[in-house]
């Protein structure tokens, strides 16, 4: 989205589909496939080509992408493993809850079913927090009051993710509301849940009759947004009948990821302090958490 000549961004709002994508600034224009089509005055006035300028070498990169659950994952310096890999040991675990290829049953909830965070911390802290259970009886005392702090267990997926999971999750039955699960959800299963970081920036949340995802997105070093969105199994969801299970759900994540802003801005606040040397970690608790501490680590350039 970067203009090849005085890199102007190309497209800066939503808008309908055009035959080209035309740059505000100098008006260069590259058709869809992201093509230098015209280089209006380049060589002078009124001289649209220039002899040393070859139009070919100067189309839109292009950037490796792949789609997964209505997200766009982008790979901009074409090192990442093919993502169908990355995804892998995530859709094989998942796959003993929702059934092999399961989750394409799902649904994006419309009307109450997103919404949009923003605070003041570095993107990484987030994930970190994401990752752990340690924190829910301080942080979250609502949550644990029926998903307790032993109910949980860690998930060290190591190169795609890590997280954790419970087997008392339970708010569709304490909120009273119903909704359509899984069909191949296996019955001694019905409370668990579990929470990953896809590794590096989503944050997923699978349950036996809704899925969520969050777009975790850097603004600054010390600046995050976070987009979460609610799925519900089969295409029902809409209905006027699931109005109220739809409010109920997204005020509880609400809730829940409101709650998690504090301890996250804090941390940052910590590490504005030279006294922070990097801490310590729970052998036991902290296990997911350090898997992407080693993720980050390993993809930062070595120190000479
Ligand atoms: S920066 Fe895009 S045309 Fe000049
Ligand atoms: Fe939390």
């Amino acid at each position: 989205n970067v203009c090849r000549h005085r890199g102007h961004r190309l497209v800066t709002e939503e808008g309908v589909r055009r035959k080209v994508i035309r740059c505000p600034y100098h008006s260069w224009t590259y058709g869809l496939d992201g093509s230098l089509h015209s280089t209006p005055h380049i060589g002078g006035h009124g001289q649209h080509q220039c002899a040393d300028f070859d139009i070919d070498e100067h189309s839109l990169w292009i950037v490796r992408s792949a789609t997964w659950m209505g997200m766009v994952f982008v790979n901009l310096d074409g090192s990442g493993p093919e993502f169908s890999t990355h995804i892998a040991g995530l859709e094989q675990r998942w796959s003993s809850f929702t059934g092999v290829g399961g989750l394409n049953n799902v649904e994006a909830v419309g009307e109450d079913g997103s919404l949009e965070l923003e605070f003041h911390a570095n993107w990484k802290l987030a994930i970190e927090n994401y990752c752990e259970s340690y924190h829910l009886p301080w942080v979250h005392p609502g949550l644990n009051g029926y998903s307790h702090i032993d109910d949980h267990y860690n998930i060290v997926g190591g190169e795609w993710g890590a997280g954790q999971g419970t087997y008392k999750f339970t708010f569709s039955e304490r909120a009273g509301i119903e909704l359509p699960i899984f069909d191949q959800w296996p019955k001694d299963k019905s409370a668990q849940a579990e929470y990953v970081a896809l590794f590096p920036n989503v944050l997923l949340g699978l349950h036996i009759d809704h899925f969520y995802s969050v777009i975790v997105q850097p603004l600054a070093h010390n600046r995050t947004r976070e987009l979460l969105q609610i799925y519900c199994v089969g295409d029902s969801v809409a209905d006027d009948k699931h109005a109220r299970a739809r409010r109920e759900m997204l005020n509880g994540w609400r809730a829940v990821f409101e709650e998690d802003i504090r301890p996250v801005e804090e941390m940052q606040r910590g590490r504005d302090s030279t006294a922070f040397d990097g801490g310590a970690f729970s052998p036991v608790l902290d296990t997911a958490t350090h898997c992407f501490h080693r993720w980050v680590a390993a993809r930062y350039p070595q120190v000479a």
